[in-house]
């Protein structure tokens, strides 16, 4: 089973991408399943179906044509509800605490129950094991981001708070409210806290598999580019991987290699200045591709035309994903792998993470405990060390080839145990 993610800034093409490229796979013999995480009915739109909620039924699956399915979330998902209540118990009780300025900075940024339906939702679905392929229309990337980074860091909380609370229930109950100046959730946020933690971390493993990627949509303009490399960023530090750069709305002449030196001697008036005006775009768009190609070499490059009509409706979409150069119909071919290594180097240990399109100054980097955390302007990971790391202290660090390389030794002062005991014999 492949999940394949469409995001990218607001309105590039990333619900028509998305269905166009289900279309084509679903004509191609595989079985697949097109799903928006956004509540707008814009995947209806572009389909030209109403996804309608049937009532009584959760959400609907609905049936395009052989092989293709579509599917809507409902706006009046049960999910919705307990995770209302299960948030504010969070935010009370990370409030409460007061203390880490760094979990109240994440706190602002927990998403809705939008996102939350949507994930559980993708799980459902992946499970079922009805679909070859599940495509996600995600909404623009800042929402997509908090939600692709929202079960690790929501697991996180949960591992924190569930021992901590388990054991303040057994020992303190009556006493704790008071004690810790925390309210102590009821058993059922407990259990719903629990069932959650379980799914999160199911999520996760989807998410993290290497049969789910990440296609960054975009438009060849400056200003698109430039948050389309943030966001490449971002998706790589929280461990996602991203299998294609679609670039969406390109004029026919600015893919070639020599479009616009026709400016047409025989055109006058209006009809010079819509070429110029046209020029000017081609000219744009050709260094916007070129910049595109800088920027995400190596990942592959699909380009879709700007069609003189919106394209919608299975047909048109269809006739979008032929248009485009590059291998747009790759759907269940998966990518390597790009997650965290660790490797011996000398006395110590080399931790990587490919992070590409930023240098050292824009890394920041903190040991605490077990965790590393890593950070990249808004966005951040607490990478768990693997157990070999946890007895050593970080020596330096680099940005290299696109990969954050963080060098480890050996604590020599707290270990090896027998240097422990001989100076607690003292
Ligand atoms: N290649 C194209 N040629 C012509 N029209 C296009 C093309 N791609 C998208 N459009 C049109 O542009 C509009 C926006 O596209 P779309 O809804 O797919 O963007 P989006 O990125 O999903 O937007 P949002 O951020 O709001 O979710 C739609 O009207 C769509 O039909
Ligand atoms: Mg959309």
């Amino acid at each position: 089973m492949r999940v394949i993610l469409f995001t990218g800034k607001g309105g590039v093409g990333k619900t028509t991408t998305a269905a166009a490229t289900a279309v084509q796979a679903a004509r191609a013999g595989i079985k697949t399943l097109v799903m928006s995480t956004d509540a707008a009915h814009s995947l209806g739109d572009a389909l030209g179906v109403a996804l309608m909620d049937t009532p009584g039924s959760p959400d609907s699956v609905v049936e395009i044509e052989p092989g293709l399915s579509a599917l809507q979330l409902s706006a009046s998902h049960s999910v919705r509800r307990s995770w209302r209540s299960v948030q504010d118990y969070l935010l009370t009780v990370l409030k409460g605490l007061g203390i880490d300025p760094v979990v109240a900075d994440e706190l602002t940024g927990l998403p809705g129950a939008d996102e939350l339906v949507a994930l559980l939702e993708l799980r459902r679905q992946v499970e079922s094991g009805t679909w070859d392929l599940v495509i996600v229309d995600c909404a623009p990337t800042a929402e997509t981001l908090r939600l692709l980074a929202l079960p690790e860091a929501l697991a996180w909380h949960l591992e924190k708070l569930i021992p901590a609370q388990r054991g303040l229930l057994r020992a303190l109950r009556p006493a704790a409210a008071s004690a810790t100046g925390l309210p102590l959730p009821g058993a059922p946020v407990l259990n719903t806290l629990r069932r959650w933690h379980e799914s999160l971390l199911e999520i996760q493993s989807i998410l993290g598999s290497e049969t789910t990627s990440v296609r960054l949509v975009l438009t060849p303009e400056r200003v698109v580019i430039a948050e389309s490399r943030r966001t490449l960023t971002s998706l790589r530090l929280y461990g996602l991987t991203v299998d294609q750069v679609v670039v969406n709305r390109v004029f026919p002449d600015a893919a070639s290699p020599d479009p616009v030196s026709d400016t047409g001697s025989h055109d006058s008036g209006r009809g010079s200045n819509q070429t110029t005006w046209l020029a000017g775009w081609n000219e744009a768009q050709q260094r916007g591709l070129s910049e595109v190609r800088h920027s995400f070499d190596p990942l592959p490059i699909v380009i879709a035309p700007y069609l003189p009509h919106e394209p919608v409706g299975p047909d048109a979409l269809a006739a979008l994903a032929r248009l485009c150069t590059g291998a747009i119909g790759d759907v269940l071919k998966t990518a390597p792998a790009q997650g965290m290594t660790v490797q011996q180097e000398g006395r110590g240990y080399l931790l990587t993470l490919p992070l590409p399109l930023v240098s050292a100054a824009q890394v920041n980097l903190k040991r605490r405990d077990d965790e590393l955390l890593v950070a990249v302007a808004d966005h951040r990971r607490v990478l768990s060390l693997p157990s070999v790391l946890r007895r050593c202290v970080v020596t330096g660090a680099v940005v290299r080839n696109a990969t954050l390389r963080v060098r480890f030794v050996p604590d020599e002062k707290v270990w090896p145990v027998n240097e422990q005991e001989s100076v607690a014999h003292e």
